[in-house]
């Protein structure tokens, strides 16, 4: 294998970059050529793809977003797309790829890989960490800290006017951002798709804790198990007090990585560009119990990622 490509795909996650330039300089150090794919899947349908060199990857650990751009191609969810996608990287001599991306991402690795034959590695990077077999995936730790910094500042201007907050908090459909970061955050109450609630109970708690001489609620909602503005109305409406709604959005995709998150997006990288140079066919990158470990892409289609519930019980405690 001497020609890897690399591209990010899906939305981007902080981290990305680091990944990136431990793909290229890895592959470099190993006497491979490195192969910058732009937008993607549809960059690569379009053959927009540039050699990289130890140089184009410098000043980017540190930095948000992907240098390489990313998209969500429609196009190469079809076996056509797919194949226009791999007659590129034959045009340009690519013999293996690594795909730096979310669930989605992996499919379509995993669709190409399977109709081509072109061997492909696949990191998780994703805030939303809803990819299975991994315990993290690039990006989540550094929005998890962006979400806890927001309600940190939330906070403060919550307990001046004693008002109770809803914050909304992205994942798609999972809950894994709004739980750890309410858990730190310290949040009264935690709202995620993955275990049921009753708003009836969210209320008694607040009044139990207004009762109890706390200034502030703060409740942390995941979009993927209601709005922010719904959960604000119904409180007000059964409590009377004053509810307002933050959506954090976007700013959680953005900002620059932590430390953990640089350290997973070089490691994994390093390793795409070792397991494609030993032979690896169809694999995907996994952090476990702290140990990098490697799956069989639909090992991965196969598996759950379950929420820590032992966590969720927990921070309804320590909210008391
Ligand atoms: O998958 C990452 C994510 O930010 C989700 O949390 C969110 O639901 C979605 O992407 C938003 O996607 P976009 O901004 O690309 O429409």
């Amino acid at each position: 294998m001497h020609r890897i490509g690399v591209l990010t795909s899906g939305g981007d996650a902080p981290g990305m970059n680091a990944a990136v330039r431990a793909v290229v300089r890895k592959g470099i150090f190993l006497g491979r050529e490195i192969l910058g794919v732009r937008r993607g899947f549809a960059g690569l349908i379009e053959g927009d793809v540039e050699a990289m060199s130890l140089g184009s990857v410098a000043d980017v650990i540190q930095t948000g977003g992907t240098i390489l751009l990313t998209a969500r191609s429609q196009e190469f969810r079809t076996p056509e797309g797919r194949a226009q996608a791999f007659a590129s990287a034959r045009r340009v001599g690519m013999d293996g790829l690594v795909v730096i991306g979310g669930d989605g991402s992996f499919r379509g690795a995993f669709a190409l890989h399977q109709e081509t034959g072109l061997p492909v590695v696949c990191i998780p990077a994703t805030i939303d960490n809803d990819i299975p077999g991994t315990d993290y995936s690039i990006g989540f730790d550094t929005a998890v800290n962006t979400v806890v910094d927001a309600v940190n500042k939330i906070r403060a201007t919550a307990t001046s006017h004693e008002r109770t907050f809803v914050v909304e908090v992205m994942g798609r459909d999972s809950g894994f951002i709004a739980l750890t970061a309410g858990l730190a955050g310290g949040a009264e109450s935690i709202l995620i798709p993955e275990i049921p609630f009753d708003l009836e109970d969210v209320c008694r708690r607040l009044l139990r804790g207004v009762r109890r001489g706390k200034h502030h609620s703060i409740i942390v909602v995941a979009e993927g198990a209601a709005s922010a503005a719904a959960v604000a109305a119904e409180i007000k409406a059964r409590t009377g007090f004053d509810t307002k709604i933050t959506i954090l959005g976007h700013i959680q995709r953005g900002g620059a990585p932590t430390a953990f998150d640089r350290v997973l997006a070089s490691v994994m990288g390093a390793w795409a560009v070792e397991l494609l140079t030993g032979g690896e066919r169809c694999g995907a990158i996994a952090v476990k119990g702290g140990q990098l470990t490697r799956y069989d892409l639909p090992e991965v289609f196969e598996m759950k990622k379950e929420i820590d519930e032992g966590l969720y019980r927990l921070a309804e405690v320590l909210a008391i």
